[in-house]
C-alpha cells in the first residue's frame, strides 16, 4: 500500500512536472504566435490595396486605373440584381457626391463616384447604365470579364463569391466597402454600412483638405 501510495505521489510529480513542462512550452509558444500576429497586423496594416485594373465603362468605354488620376474616387463593388444592400449604399453614394458637389468649386481635383459590378456575367454595360440612372447621373459604371474584375478585386482585397443558381437568378456575397482613393491614385480611406453619407462626406472633405495642403 505505501509503495503503491508511494509510486503514485511520483506519478503525480513526473505528471506535474511534466505538466509544467507543456504549460511553459506551451506559453512559449503563445508568445511566439502573438509575435507572429502582431507581424501579420502590422503587414496587413501596410498592406498596398488598390493596383491597376483595365476595365469597360457603362458607356462602354476601356478604362484602366491610369484614366482616373488625378480625380478623387469613391469606388463601390456590388452587382445590379443585389436585393437590398447595394440599392442602400448606392443610395448614400449618391447622396455624398450631392454633399461633396456643394463644395465642388473649392476643389482642384474632381469627384468621381465609381459602381464596380462582382457580377459580370449579367452586368453588362447597357444593364449597368439602365440601373446607375436610378442613383445619379455622376456615377461611372465598371464591368469587364470575370478575369478583368477577379484581377481588380483581388487589388482591392474585396471578396465576392456567386451563390448558387435558380435559373439565371442567383446572390453574389460581396464585400460591402466603400474605397477612397485620391488624385495620385493611392488608398486613402474605406467607409463600410456603419457610417452614414454625412459622415462620409465630412471624412473626404478632410483628406481632400489635407491633400491639398500637403500638394499646394
Ligand atoms: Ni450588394
Amino acid at each position: 500500500m505505501t509503495c503503491c501510495l508511494f509510486s503514485l505521489s511520483a506519478v503525480t510529480i513526473t505528471l506535474l512536472g511534466a505538466g509544467t513542462l507543456i504549460g511553459f512550452i506551451y506559453l512559449l509558444n503563445e508568445r511566439k504566435a502573438q509575435n507572429r500576429r502582431k507581424v501579420q497586423r502590422a503587414a496587413v496594416g501596410k498592406m498596398a490595396i488598390g493596383g491597376p485594373f483595365s476595365l469597360i465603362t457603362h458607356e462602354k468605354k476601356p478604362v484602366t486605373d491610369k484614366d482616373f488620376k488625378g480625380q478623387w474616387l469613391l469606388i463601390y463593388f456590388g452587382f445590379t440584381h443585389c436585393p437590398d444592400i447595394c440599392p442602400e449604399e448606392l443610395e448614400k453614394l449618391a447622396e455624398v457626391t450631392e454633399l461633396l458637389n456643394r463644395q465642388k468649386s473649392k476643389q482642384k481635383h474632381p469627384f468621381q463616384p465609381v459602381f464596380v459590378s462582382v457580377d459580370p456575367e449579367r452586368d453588362t454595360p447597357e444593364l449597368i447604365t439602365q440601373y446607375l440612372k436610378d442613383y445619379s447621373p455622376h456615377f461611372i459604371g465598371l464591368t469587364g470579364t470575370r478575369e478583368q474584375v477577379a484581377e481588380m478585386c483581388k487589388h482591392y482585397r474585396v471578396y465576392f463569391s456567386q451563390g448558387p443558381k435558380v435559373g439565371n437568378d442567383y446572390i453574389v456575397d460581396h464585400a460591402i466597402i466603400m474605397y477612397l482613393i485620391n488624385p495620385n491614385g493611392e488608398f486613402v480611406d474605406y467607409y463600410g454600412r456603419n457610417k452614414n453619407a454625412k459622415e462620409v462626406a465630412y471624412a473626404i472633405e478632410q483628406h481632400m483638405n489635407a491633400f491639398k495642403a500637403a500638394n499646394a
